[in-house]
């Protein structure tokens, strides 16, 4: 394994602001973020396979009285925003390693008011369908620990699967869904708080456009 890749899983490790399996508070925390991670009743956010997670220390940086959280399953990658989040002196960012589909393990019913999901793999062979992160399954896991009233946002820059997230999302039938397929060209930027991601930045870099949808999930 290359050396770098070493120190970021040994940065994982060791850093207070990333749970993983075999660290404190992990098998315990879910219902407890507030209580045992963040000791306060602040709102949290999620960045749903947030890579490098500049939504969550974005974020995390405009709003101190919210509280981010991003997960990946990528040790390496969750290693540079969690560095950030610690240079940046933000106690109200975390990481968390685990996959997506495991989320109800670890949050409760209601527990999370805001999603975000940033430039996902876009699944797009038909037989993957059931992989994207924003088909019934996954619908169905992130209604469950939102909030009532819970905010779910989406950024990709991939046409086919926008697509698809906005017919999954009628389809479960949402409020206040409003999107756009030109977000640099549209009024939902400001929605965007000027953060880009890594991917972001290379796809924009290629002249492609990007996309952008939010919406309330119901119950
Ligand atoms: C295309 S990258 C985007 C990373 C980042 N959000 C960005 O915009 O730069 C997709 C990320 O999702 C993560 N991912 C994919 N499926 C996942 C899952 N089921 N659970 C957790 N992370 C996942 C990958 O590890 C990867 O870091």
């Amino acid at each position: 394994m290359a050396r770098k890749k070493l120190v970021r899983f040994e940065e994982v490790n060791n850093n207070k602001n990333v749970l993983q399996e075999g660290k404190e508070y992990f098998d315990l925390i879910k219902g407890k973020w507030n209580s045992f991670f963040f000791q306060n009743d602040n709102p949290i956010v999620l960045e749903l396979g947030c890579g490098k997670g500049e939504y969550t220390v974005g974020l995390g940086k405009i709003f101190p009285e919210r509280n981010f959280i991003g997960i990946d399953v990528k040790g390496d990658r969750l290693a540079v925003g969690s560095n950030d989040a610690i240079s940046a002196n933000l106690d109200n960012v975390a990481f968390l390693r685990l996959s997506i589909l495991e989320l109800e393990k670890f949050f409760d019913v209601g527990e999370v008011s805001e999603i975000w999901i940033t430039f996902p793999d876009p699944q797009s062979r038909l037989r993957n369908e059931r992989r994207r992160l924003t088909s019934k399954r996954f619908l169905g896991i992130y209604s469950n620990i939102l909030a009532v009233e819970g905010i779910l946002n989406l950024k990709t820059d991939n046409e086919d699967f926008f697509n698809f997230s906005i017919e999954q999302l009628k389809i479960k039938g949402v409020k206040d869904l409003i999107f756009t397929d030109d977000l640099y060209n549209s009024n939902l930027l400001t929605l965007c708080h000027g953060i880009q991601t890594n991917f972001e930045k290379k796809y924009l870099s290629r002249g492609q456009k990007i996309k952008f949808l939010t919406c309330t999930p119901l119950k």
